[in-house]
């Protein structure tokens, strides 16, 4: 896959079949602590539990790792061959040699002091509807809505918001209003997010305290 350079000096990757980078051009190491790992104010919550939607290259998830190391994350994925890409890359982050670990172990989860996490291969839609636990956290990473529009749908909202902790932020890059309204029909509280390399702001939807 082409390797494509971000602002920031980092690398993503640019995808074929959607037609989209798997980051902002602007910087994608940027993105993932401006737009997901701050919003969600992962430094700040103690023993936190992600869900981290979308793994893609694993950089949203190292950067949670970063953020705090009394962690536990659960990255859905569905397209395992970007393990190889993964191998080949090297941002800026602490611990992306954790995402390389997990992309070289056969088993999908690395676990160590108070770290953890696990990848869970497969179309997002299904496995989120096995997941258990209940999150503090929620990245939602996926493909731009015009590309992808299966992960940003009201039954795919509805879903989420029944695996979050009553208060707990999911934070995602687009401000689309189709995207913001189907957050608000699941039920979600919706915010402006942080304005990070572009004019409009990201989104923060939380799930209510009732
Ligand atoms: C924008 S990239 C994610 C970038 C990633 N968050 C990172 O930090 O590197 C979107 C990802 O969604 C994945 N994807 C697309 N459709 C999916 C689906 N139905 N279920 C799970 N993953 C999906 C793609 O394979 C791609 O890796």
């Amino acid at each position: 896959m082409k390797q494509i350079s971000t602002k920031d000096g980092s690398k993503t990757l640019y995808s074929e079949k959607y037609d989209e980078t798997y980051h902002s051009v602007s910087g994608a190491v940027e993105e993932s602590v401006e737009k997901f790992v701050k919003p969600c104010r992962i430094s700040e919550l103690k023993n936190p539990k992600v869900l981290d939607i979308c793994f893609g290259l694993g950089y949203n998830s190292a950067a949670a790792i970063e953020a705090n190391q009394n962690i536990e994350i659960i990255s859905l994925e569905n397209d395992e061959r970007l393990f190889g890409e993964i191998l080949k890359l090297n941002p800026n982050l602490k611990y992306y040699n954790l995402v390389k670990k997990l992309a070289s172990n056969k088993e999908l989860e690395y676990e160590k002091d108070n770290i953890k996490i696990k990848l869970l291969i497969g179309d997002a839609r299904e496995t989120v509807k096995n997941i258990k636990n209940k999150f503090d956290a929620v990245f939602l990473d996926p493909f731009s809505p015009k590309k992808c529009p299966e992960l940003w749908s009201y039954e795919f909202f509805s879903d989420i918001i029944k695996l979050m902790k009553p208060g707990a932020i999911m934070a995602t890059y687009s401000c689309a209003r189709a995207v913001r309204e189907n957050l608000k029909r699941a039920g979600f509280i919706v915010k402006d997010g942080p304005v990070v390399g572009r004019r409009a702001p990201s989104t923060v939807a939380i799930a209510p305290i009732v």
